[in-house]
Formats: C-alpha cells, structure tokens, sequence
C-alpha cells in the first residue's frame, strides 16, 4: 500500500515537473488545487492540503456520443486538449439566507478558469474554486457549438490517502437506507453525497450543488479512487446538453474537524443567487399532520370508515395545532385516487373533506393547511395538473405542499426513467418553479438529493431523501437501529434539509410489535435540533402530546430557523452535540443523541454570550431509562446558567438530551 502511494506521488511531481501547471490557493493559502495537463493534452487536477498531496492527479472530461452520418461512435473528450489561457480572480461576500441554519454566510474562495480547445475545435471551460475548506470544479461549454450527448462524466477524485467512506449503494430506493462504512476499496457503488474518514482525523465530504438541468452523480470506488457515475435515461445515455451549458458544481470538503465539516457552506455558496424578488411569503413552521395514523394502520388514505383525512378529523389537528403554536396541519389522503394509485387527482377532495370550509376554518385559526400531492411516481400526469393544483392550492390559502413519487422508477414526460436521471431533474426544478409562482413551498418526498438550490428558490423548504420515521413504523428489519440519527446530520443533512419527522412520544406498535422506534423520548425531543429542517414536522397523534404536556412543551418551544448553528461534538455513527441559536434572538437550544451505547457528556457552555445568565430547561433521560427497557423516563429540570458552566448530560442507550437557553433578564 505504502509502496504504491509512494509511487503516484512521485507520478504526480513528475507530471507537475514536466507540464505546465497552473493553480489557486485557497484565502487562507492552505490548500492547493493545480491543474495538469499531460504530452497527450488529457487534463487532469490535483489538490494538496497544508503541503500534502491529499487528491493525486485525478482525471477530468467526458465520453460523448457522435451521431454524425447517421452512424453512432464514441467521442472521448478527455485527451487531445490545448490550453488557450486561464483566468483567476477572488470573491469575497457575506449573504443573508431567506432561512437556514445560519442567517449569514461567507463565501470567500480563488477562482480559476483553464479554457481549454479540444482537437475538434470544442471549446470546454473549466473552473477551479479553492476554499478553506474545499475545493470546487465544474465544466462549461462555454460557446454555441454543437448539441452534445454525454455518455459519462470523467471527473474522479484519487486519494493520496485511502479514506473510510460512509455511503448509501447507489441503486438505493430513494435514498431510503442505513448508511455503512468501510474502506473505499472495499466499497462499490454509492450515491452523492458521501463522507470520507482519514486516519489522521481530517474529514471530507463529496457531492455536487446547483444540480438544474443534468443527471445526479453517483460514485464509482476503484482502490483509493472515487469516479463519476451519472445516472443514465434508460436509454443509457447521461445527458443532452444544448451549449452553452455549464454542468452542476462538482465539491469536495476537507476540515480537520467533524464540526468545521458540518459548518461548510461551499454547496449553498455554489448555488446561484435567489431568483424570487419577494420571499416576504416564504415561512418556515413547524407543523403536524394527519399522517403517523396511517402509518400505523389506525387510519387509511383513501375513503371508508377509518379514513383520516375528514372534515372532522382535519379540524381537531387544525385546533390542537392553533392551541400549541404550530404553524401548519399536513393532511394526506384528501384527494381522488388513493384506491388504486392509477391516476391522482389534485383538484378534487374526497366527499368527506370540505376543502373551502377547512380553509376557512384553518384561515380563522391563524394555521396553514398543508397540502399534500403523491403522484405514485406519475410525473408527467403531475406536470400535466401542475398550474390547476397550484392555483387552487393558493386559492385555498395552502402555500406548502408535500409531494409524493412512490415508484422506484418515475413515469416523466419522457416515459419511463429514473428520478435521479436528467428528465427527473428536470421534472422537480419545473415543480419548484411553478411552486414558486404560486407562492407555495415545496416538501419533496422521495426526492432527488438535495444540491444546495434552495439557496436560489427558497420556496424548496424540505426533502426526504432519508429512511425517516416512518420506517420504525412498519420496516420489517425492526426499525431504523439507535444509531441511524447519529450518522445522519454528518451525511445526508450535509446535503440539505431532511424531512425525517421526529417526535414519537407513543412507543407501542400494535400492528407491528417488533418494529419500534430505537430511542427514548429525550432524544426525540433533541431530534429537533439535531435534524435540521426549516418545515419540521412533529409525527404523533395529537392524543399522544396531551398524554404527556411536560416533555410536549419542548416541541412547543423549539425553533426551526436559525441564527447560527453549531456541531459541538460528535463522532459519526456514535453520538452528536449541536447547538443552535433562534433566529433573529438570543436564546439557544441543544440537542444531544447517542446511539445504542449509553454515554455521560460534558457541554462546556462557551457558546453562550458574555455576561448574560441564562434559564436552561433541560429534558434528559431519567436515570433509569434505556430506549428497549423504558423508553419514557424523562427527568425535566431548571438550572441558571452562564458561559462559564459545563453542564454534564448523562444520555440513556439510545438516548438524548433537549436544552433549551432563555436569557433571564
Ligand atoms: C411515502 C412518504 O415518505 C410518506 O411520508 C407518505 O405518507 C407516503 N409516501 C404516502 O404518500
């Protein structure tokens, strides 16, 4: 192994020795990012991090297909390249988010741009960021030249180093698994995003942001080397790209630490600007729904005897959410078409649900109603009802919708095709900007993986994408295992915010006896800190909240839109620490979650503001608790504090601790 790294790195000074080289440093002139460029002109980069080559030179291009004369070949466009000249400039700013988990960002990196000419005459820029805390490249064509089809991207990241990378396999139904480590070369396939472990402690994270109008990546693992996938049309090619074009941003971070990982922006910062020019309507909630019922059987989707989604039913969630501040009712199994999944109809409730009554009676509460639009994988009937279902959202004054594409392969205005294909993205960007339109915002069930675009239509608030909750209500393995929510933030909540639904305060499963919920109830309460999302859901049924006010009144309390946000302390896979601070205020809350080990916590208060004493609230496991043996003791207790106090959490086997911080004047 060691021989074998020693080997590429003497490649790579080699190659750096005989090629003309270009490179940026990041503001901070830590890490390197050089372009390459061999005697055969294939391009290639690499990276280097405080004077250690961390990525070796790693390939870059595309395999096209000419369709010229009839005849079908392939075209690589990885070799035969000249360089024209390159560009280099540096951006400095601070942006405000519409939400998110921190008010303001600094984007802050050194760009530049190779411009690259192809033997055939082809034109390909691309455009090298360096941050402090990673690095960024994309592709453009930058001129009107030709229709491309791209068969595959070239782009691949070769590790001086071999990581252990956390990943879900690729094929993954809608990213609705546990994610596994192990060392790269003992991996296969994985979807984007994944998280790298080095032995030294430095941590990375790949994924891609401003995914528009392109196929989602996915991972390849050959030895120390991570390639490109891109989801296929089922036709097998990549994509059809009309120049100019530019390709989603490819990112990559790299921090000495798991909280500096957690606390990158580089995915929003590649994202374009927001195109809304008033979001004035765009409002984060927290919010609960007629939903966990039908999960556990106690109710159903379509009409009968059991049905959830009545008049009836829809008031008493519209009145327990009026009496305990939330901000909105999800309510699925309102429309035609749950009997047979054939054709769903957006615009026409079932004869038990009073659409303009209840948006009356939800309008004199002060409470949203949320729609909710499954489409059982059926795009193209979606996108053929899209403008009619959002006006009569909007008419009825709902302005957040929960979408639904249950079908491992999605029907699009393309026919059949994956949802992670070029013709699902395309499908999803049309609905949020449609959405937007209406002033609606978007939950988006089994989604394609979040990039970041949120940034540019903040209307996106949420998306699954996550083996939620409602795993631990009916999957036959028993239910998600303790430490499930401890990898989560530091994978998949680093691509976006998850709509994973926490909050079970009812542990029985009558239909289901071996499948349960692994955690106790402190650490569903911290759930809500720990998994960010700006439209949070709290999953039980309202009888089971009233059952039990004390621990309730933390769900009550707790915000979804942050000032700032903090990983405290963690180890992935094993417990997590995070501290946020309410937006626009001054208090913070904390939410601690371990996973099937049991562990004592000290949290050093630091964070806190100078001088000021606050009022800390404390839900922590009971003494005797343990997510199998007793998952409800709850110990509930009130202690003044300041930023010199380490407070010491004692977290139950699969357990947690929810804090919240109020400045006691
Ligand atoms: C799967 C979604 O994740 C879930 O939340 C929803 O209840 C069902 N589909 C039905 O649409």
């Amino acid at each position: 192994m060691k021989k074998i790294t020693l080997l590429l790195l003497c490649l790579a000074a080699l190659l750096t020795a005989c090629s003309p080289t270009m490179e940026i440093q990041s503001p901070d002139g830590k890490l390197v990012v050089t372009f390459l460029i061999d005697a055969d002109g294939r391009p290639m980069y690499q990276v280097s991090r405080n004077d250690k080559l961390v990525v070796l030179p790693s390939a870059l291009g595309f395999t096209l297909r000419d369709d010229k004369d009839g005849v079908e070949t392939t075209f690589p466009l990885t070799a035969t390249f000249k360089v024209q000249n390159t560009t280099t400039s540096t951006h400095d700013e601070t942006w405000e988010t519409v939400w998110g988990e921190e008010r303001l960002i600094r984007n802050h990196y050194n760009e530049m741009v190779v411009h690259l000419r192809h033997a055939c005459g082809a034109p390909l820029d691309i455009t090298f960021r360096a941050f402090d805390d990673g690095f960024a490249l994309r592709y453009t064509f930058p001129e009107r030249f030709d229709s491309l089809t791209i068969l595959s991207e070239a782009t691949e990241y070769k590790f001086a180093v071999e990581p252990e990378v956390w990943s879900i396999p690729w094929r993954t139904e809608y990213y609705e698994a546990l994610w596994t480590k192990d060392l790269a070369s003992a991996k296969d396939t994985a979807c984007s995003p994944v998280t790298l472990e080095w032995m030294d402690g430095t941590y990375g994270f790949i994924h891609e942001a401003a995914l528009t109008d392109y196929p989602a990546q996915n991972f390849t693992f050959r030895g120390t080397t991570v390639g490109t996938y891109l989801t296929p049309w089922q036709n097998g090619v990549a994509a059809y790209v009309t120049t100019p074009f530019a390709t989603p941003w490819r990112f990559v971070i790299l921090t000495d630490n798991l909280s500096d990982m957690m606390a990158s922006r580089i995915m929003l910062n590649l994202n374009d600007p927001c195109r809304l020019s008033d979001t004035s309507w765009i409002k984060p909630m927290k919010f609960i729904g007629i939903w966990w019922g039908m999960h556990l059987k106690q109710m159903t989707w379509e009409m009968g005897p059991k049905h959830g989604a009545t008049t009836e039913n829809m008031k008493r969630y519209l009145d327990f959410a009026a009496h305990n501040g939330f901000g909105g009712v999800l309510a699925e199994g309102w429309n035609l078409g749950w009997e047979d999944w054939s054709h769903f109809d957006f615009t026409t409730p079932y004869a038990d649900w009073d659409m303009n009554e209840l948006s009356r009676y939800a309008d004199s509460l002060g409470v949203q109603i949320i729609g909710h639009n499954e489409t059982g994988g059926n795009a193209a009937d979606y996108e053929a009802q899209l403008e009619d279902a959002y006006q009569y959202h909007a008419a009825h004054g709902i302005h957040a919708i929960k979408t639904g594409y249950v079908s491992p392969i999605i029907r699009t205005v393309d026919g059949l095709q994956y949802n992670r294909s070029q013709s699902g993205v395309r499908h999803y960007r049309k609905v949020i900007e449609t959405a937007a339109k209406y002033h609606i915002c978007i939950d988006n069930h089994e989604p394609v993986m979040p990039t970041g675009l949120q940034r540019t239509y903040p209307n996106l608030l949420t998306q699954e994408g996550v083996r939620g909750q409602e795993w631990n209500a009916w999957a036959t393995d028993g239910g998600s295992p303790a430490w499930h929510t401890t990898v989560l933030p530091y994978t998949r909540v680093m691509a976006g915010p998850v709509d994973y639904t926490p909050g079970v305060f009812n542990f029985a499963n009558p239909v289901y006896p071996q499948t349960r919920v692994h955690a106790t109830l402190a650490n569903q309460l911290a759930l809500f800190v720990v998994l960010y999302s700006p439209l949070q859901m709290a999953c039980d049924l309202p009888e089971n909240y009233e059952a039990q006010p004390d621990a309730f009144q933390f769900i009550r309390d707790v915000p979804c839109d942050w000032e700032q946000s903090h990983l405290i302390d963690g180890k992935i896979g094993e417990y997590v620490v995070m501290a946020r601070q309410l937006r626009g205020g001054q208090n913070w809350y904390i939410g601690a979650i371990t996973n099937d080990d049991a562990r004592s916590i000290e949290l050093p208060l630091t964070f806190l503001e100078e001088g000021q004493t606050y009022e800390a609230n404390i839900y922590a496991d009971g003494e005797d608790a343990d997510w199998r043996k007793n998952p409800y003791s709850t110990k509930i207790s009130t202690q003044k504090v300041t930023r010199e106090d380490v407070l010491t959490l004692q977290l139950a086997s699969g357990g947690g601790a929810a804090i919240q911080l109020t400045v006691d004047n």
